[in-house]
């Protein structure tokens, strides 16, 4: 058991904390700014109720994502396609503005405008990334399978 701070993002608890800088994502970027390497774009605090992997476990992670850019890009979180594509992942958002981008391998495209209270359900077919086009930070909350797998090589939507 935990404890969930909703508004702001927070877990209390037995949780993992990540923190990824510009420089973290040196590769995702289309025009890279060493001068800006170790700006922090986002933190995640997740739950895993048991190992990550697990089958039929689902977890639970909030991240907030920082205003700001690299070149002509919005801070965005790194993305990842589901290795399993039966396996979905829910996204709440809380506060700030942006967009979930959604890709598949082939030519599929969507954008989803985030915005408070927006619930959404992310087929697993979909790469997945979300961007910060505001001016404050973006927090939202994610629930998605344990044993969906991840990939989270490089991809330009
Ligand atoms: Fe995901």
């Amino acid at each position: 058991m935990i404890h969930t701070d909703f508004p702001t993002g927070n877990l209390r608890g037995e949780v993992v904390r990540t923190s990824r800088t510009v420089g973290d994502l040196q590769n995702y970027w289309a025009s890279y700014d060493e001068s800006l390497k170790d700006s922090v774009v986002y933190e995640t605090q997740s739950w895993f109720p048991f190992p990550d992997g697990t089958e039929g476990v689902v977890c639970w992670a909030s991240t907030k994502l920082y205003p700001g850019k690299v070149g002509d890009e919005h801070f965005m979180t790194r993305g990842h396609f589901h290795l399993k594509e039966t396996h979905g992942e829910l996204i709440i958002v809380v506060s700030g503005i942006g967009q979930l981008l959604l890709a598949t391998r082939e030519s599929e495209r969507q954008v989803v405008d985030l915005t408070p209270g927006l619930t959404f359900y992310i087929e697993g077919k979909f790469f997945h990334r979300v961007i910060n086009t505001g001016d404050k930070p973006l927090v939202f909350w994610c629930s998605w399978p344990a044993d969906c797998g991840h990939d989270y090589s490089p991809f330009r939507i």
